[in-house]
C-alpha cells in the first residue's frame, strides 16, 4: 500500500498509467464479462457504487449494461492505515439495506488495502443476496489486493499512488480523464 502525500504536502502529477483511450476500450468487455456472469433475473439485479471515487466508472460502465438494473450509492469512509480488516472502514450514512434475494454487485474505483471491499462484503452478504460480487476499475498488484476476493477487475496496476477518472487526493483530481501517478513534491520522478 503506497500512501499519498500528506494533505499538506505538495504534489505532481506523473506519467499516464491508464489512459482515457484504454479505459474507454476495456469498458464494454467489462461490462459483458459481469452482464454473463450475474445471471439472469427479472426484476432483482442492484449495483452499488462506491461514492465518491467510483462514480465516473461506474456511470461508464452502466451505460455498457443493457439490462434492467437499480442503482443504489453507498458512501463509506476509510482510514488508510489501519492494520485490521474492517477496522478502517465506516459507512457514512445508511447503506443499502433491502438486498435480501437480490443479486448485488458493488462498484469500486480502486482495490488497495482490501479494507473497504472486505467491509461491505461482510455486511451485504449478511442480508443474504442470490448473488454477490464486487467490480473495480484498478487493483494494486500488493498481496493485500491481490488476496481480496474481487470477481471483476479493470486494470491490475503497481503500487503506486493514482489520481484521476474518479480517484481523488484531498478530494482533487477526480476529473482527469486518465489516470496517472502522483508523485510527492521532492520525490520520485
Ligand atoms: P482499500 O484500501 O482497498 O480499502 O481502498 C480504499 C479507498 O482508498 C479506495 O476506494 C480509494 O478511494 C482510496 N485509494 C486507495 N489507493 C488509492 C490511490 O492510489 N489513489 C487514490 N485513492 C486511493
Ligand atoms: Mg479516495
Amino acid at each position: 500500500m503506497t500512501h499519498p502525500p500528506s494533505p499538506a504536502a505538495r504534489a505532481r502529477l506523473g506519467r499516464v498509467v491508464i489512459s482515457s483511450e484504454r479505459i474507454a476500450a476495456r469498458m464494454p468487455e467489462l461490462a459483458r464479462q459481469i452482464v454473463e456472469s450475474m445471471g439472469d433475473g427479472d426484476d432483482d439485479l442492484v449495483l452499488v457504487p462506491v461514492m465518491t471515487g467510483a462514480f465516473i466508472f461506474a456511470a461508464d460502465l452502466v451505460r455498457h449494461m443493457p439490462v434492467r438494473m437499480r442503482i443504489t450509492l453507498a458512501t463509506v469512509s476509510s482510514y488508510p492505515g489501519t492494520a485490521t480488516s474492517s477496522q478502517g472502514v465506516r459507512p457514512l450514512g445508511d447503506l443499502p439495506g433491502d438486498l435480501s434475494g437480490r443479486r448485488v454487485l458493488v462498484i469500486d474505483d480502486i482495490l488497495d488495502s482490501g479494507n473497504t471491499l472486505r467491509f461491505l462484503r461482510e455486511r451485504f452478504l449478511a442480508q443474504r443476496p442470490a448473488r454477490f460480487a464486487t467490480a473495480v476499475l484498478l487493483r494494486k498488484t500488493i498481496p493485500a489486493a491481490l488476496g481480496t476476493p474481487c470477481e471483476f477487475v479493470g486494470f491490475d496496476i503497481e503500487d503506486e499512488f493514482v489520481v484521476g477518472y474518479g480517484l481523488d487526493f484531498d478530494g482533487c483530481y477526480r476529473n482527469l480523464p486518465d489516470v496517472r501517478v502522483l508523485h510527492p513534491e521532492g520525490g520520485a520522478p
